[in-house]
């Protein structure tokens, strides 16, 4: 065993952040209710509601294979993060290159869910000894926004918003990060739309830029935002290639700035590259 404590501790909270340690377990049976249609949604609220008050749970054993898990491809029940492990060791990979190589600034990941990503960087930090950059946490924590169609046509019939499932608060977060043993001052939250935090966001350099909002505003409004303040050689990473909203905004982002440089490809949805 060669390995250093440190790569094995976080090898294993990937493991831990992404629940890929265990088997998916089921889910109660309201878990992904926004998906379902009215009547159906209504129906089965109320089962699920009748027996929790007899401390009792219908669960849902869902088809998903380890395969599906370890890349992301699911909405997990118990996981702290959806990236799956590709990403996860994308991301680790940019943060701690980044800490090898002095590229300056913060690290910060736009859209969160239940914050796992976040928590890697935190730990990429404390296994790294680095006290001097933080970790922004940007979210509005009550899920995607409806779509603006006047300004950002492409989102014109996305549904992201309509799923409750996305809606983590802050309050939960802050307990993710506090079970692993990383809250603290080194940890910065960002709470609210991305239209109206990220613009003014007390941000003077980051050296890595993890984007994960799904829809084309969610990327173009953190993209315009706050790729200005990247580094130079500092990561630009995208989650949701896979998704039309995002790629177009993507495209657009980097075709108005005359960003030719590669992507380099992480796996079937995550993308990155690193500022000229
Ligand atoms: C797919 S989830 C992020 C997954 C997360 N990165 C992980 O590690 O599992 C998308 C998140 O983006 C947030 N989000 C998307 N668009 C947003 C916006 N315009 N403003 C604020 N939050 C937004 C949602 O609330 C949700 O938490």
């Amino acid at each position: 065993m060669n390995a250093k404590p440190e790569e094995l501790y976080l090898d294993l909270l990937k493991k831990t952040l992404s629940f890929t340690l265990w088997p998916e377990p089921p889910i109660p049976i309201d878990t992904l209710n926004s998906s379902r249609p009215a009547v159906k949604k209504a129906v089965i609220a109320a089962i699920a509601k009748t027996l929790r008050l007899k401390h009792l749970q219908l669960v849902k054993q869902r088809a998903i294979t380890t395969k599906d898990r370890e890349e992301g491809r699911i909405w997990p029940g118990y996981a702290d993060t959806m990236i799956g492990l590709r990403r996860l060791d994308n991301l680790q990979f940019c943060v701690e290159t980044a800490i090898r190589e002095r590229i300056e600034g913060d690290f910060i990941e736009t859209g969160v869910w239940r914050g796992g990503a976040c928590i890697l960087m935190r730990a990429c930090l404390v296994a790294h000894g680095v006290h001097d950059r933080r970790v922004y946490v940007a979210d509005s924590f009550e899920g995607l926004p409806k779509p603006d169609a006047g300004k950002f046509p492409c989102d014109k019939d996305d549904k992201h918003h309509t799923h409750t499932f996305f809606a983590v608060s802050q309050r939960e977060v802050e307990d993710n990060f506090r079970r692993y043993g990383l809250l603290d001052d080194q940890v910065v939250f960002l709470k609210g739309w991305f239209k109206d935090t990220l613009p003014t966001a007390p941000i003077e350099k980051l050296a890595v830029l993890r984007l994960d909002g799904d829809m084309y505003e969610s990327t173009m409004v953190a993209l315009t935002s706050l790729y200005p303040k990247l580094s130079r050689r500092g990561f630009c990473i995208i989650d949701d290639y896979a998704l039309p909203g995002c790629r177009q905004a993507v495209d657009d982002f980097r075709a108005d700035h005359r960003i030719n440089g590669e992507m380099a490809v992480v796996d079937w949805s995550g993308r990155y590259w690193q500022k000229e």
